[in-house]
């Protein structure tokens, strides 16, 4: 059909309120718009903790990646040249195997309450993210106000060109609720999805009862109970083995560190805050035969008197090691939405 006049004018006037529209949609772009952000998550996890004054956004998490992978962040500081990625690495579930303190793995940490191992930050994500930011990095917002695109960014994510320190803790914060694993083998059995094998049936049923006892600190399903252990590994403490006593300074916590979670623990060596045991079967052998008593002790870790061995025979061993290996997720070790933007 050859176009009439009619046609032709009423595209005409088309075109003209397109025109029009876009130029009220310029003004309104100074309006700030983000574009709300739904945290992915199983049906039996618990509800994370967002707080209102920071909702999740597209915008927002995209930043904080983007942050979170930048040397810009530390300069003028003590760890110059270091982005937080330099230690946290996606292929080990954002650890690096380390001399000294051992690195946390960043993994379902929107579930956390309380922060490092002998929990010094307590509270929300942007608690631990101002200590991060502000005590850690030192971060100097003067750097990220003088790069070509960060403020640009930031207006996006906050409608605010100014950037801040407060802003680069939202935006951090944001990211680290991204970071979410609920797609391990063990959470495709626990969606009906697929079924495990005889073996990691065995090593499951050891850490579930009473026979490993793992799960009355490793709590399904985020495997941290969120609370503070002495779980024997010295009779006696002092420097920073003493772990929670530092912030409490009650005997009850001396000696207690914060139950990491077990997600994608097969690939996190070293072990432990201090990161004294190479692998999985170390673990096992010491919560098998090796917890040492002191007045600290956490009871669970003594069966019935002063009883400290599981005694798990050595197939009993490899079976609740090979349900360990169930708790590795290829989707969150390999989400592009998790790599490096740069
Ligand atoms: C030089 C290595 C290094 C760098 C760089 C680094 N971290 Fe860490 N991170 C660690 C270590 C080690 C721990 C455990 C420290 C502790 O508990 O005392 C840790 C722990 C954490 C924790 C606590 C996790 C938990 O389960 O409680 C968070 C959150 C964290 N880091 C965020 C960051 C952020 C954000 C950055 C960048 C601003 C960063 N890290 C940079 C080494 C590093
Ligand atoms: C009483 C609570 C408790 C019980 C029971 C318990 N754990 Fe732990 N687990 C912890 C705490 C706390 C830590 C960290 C201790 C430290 O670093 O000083 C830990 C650390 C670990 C680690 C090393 C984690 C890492 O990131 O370095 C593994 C693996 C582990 N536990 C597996 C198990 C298994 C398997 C069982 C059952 C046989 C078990 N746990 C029973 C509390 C417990």
């Amino acid at each position: 059909m050859r176009p009439t006049i009619g046609t032709l004018l009423f595209a005409l006037l088309m075109l003209a309120t397109a025109c029009r529209r876009d130029a009220r949609e310029d003004i309104g772009a100074e309006v700030h718009r983000t574009t709300p952000y739904t945290l992915d998550y199983p049906s039996y996890f618990p509800q994370p903790n967002i707080p209102a004054s920071n909702p999740l956004t597209q915008e927002g998490i995209t930043l904080g990646r983007r942050l979170y992978y930048d040397t810009l962040l530390s300069r003028n500081g003590p760890f110059q040249g270091f982005a937080c990625a330099t230690c946290h690495d996606q292929d080990r579930s954002f650890t690096v195997p380390t001399a000294g303190t051992n690195v946390l793995a960043h993994v379902n940490l929107a579930w956390s309450t309380h922060f490092l191992w002998n929990g010094k930050v307590s509270g929300t994500l942007e608690d631990v993210m101002r200590f991060e930011v502000e005590e850690f990095f030192q971060v100097d917002a003067a750097n990220l106000n003088a790069h070509p695109e960060y403020p640009a960014l930031f207006q996006q994510a906050f409608g605010s060109p100014t950037i801040t320190n407060d802003l680069v803790i939202k935006a951090l914060a944001q990211w680290f609720r991204r970071m979410t694993s609920s797609n391990s083998r063990f959470d495709q059995y626990m969606k009906g999805e697929t079924s495990l094998t005889p073996p990691e049936m065995e090593g499951a049923m050891i850490f579930l009862s009473e026979i490993g006892d793992c799960f009355h600190c490793h709590a399904l399903p985020l495997m941290t109970d969120n609370a503070f252990h002495n779980i024997g590994l010295a009779a006696s403490f002092s420097g920073t083995d003493v772990g929670r006593f530092a912030v409490t300074g009650a005997p009850m916590d001396m000696g207690a560190f914060k139950t990491p979670t077990l997600r994608n623990i097969a690939l996190t060596a070293p072990y432990m805050h201090d990161g004294r045991f190479q692998t999985l079967e170390e673990v096992v052998d010491h919560y098998s035969g090796g917890v040492q008593h002191s007045a600290s002790l956490d009871p669970i870790m003594t069966k019935p008197g002063t009883i400290t061995t599981l005694g798990l025979t050595p197939q009993q061993k490899a079976s609740l090691i090979s349900f360990l290996h169930t708790l590795t997720d290829e989707t969150f070790l390999t989400d592009p939405e998790l790599a490096s933007p740069f």
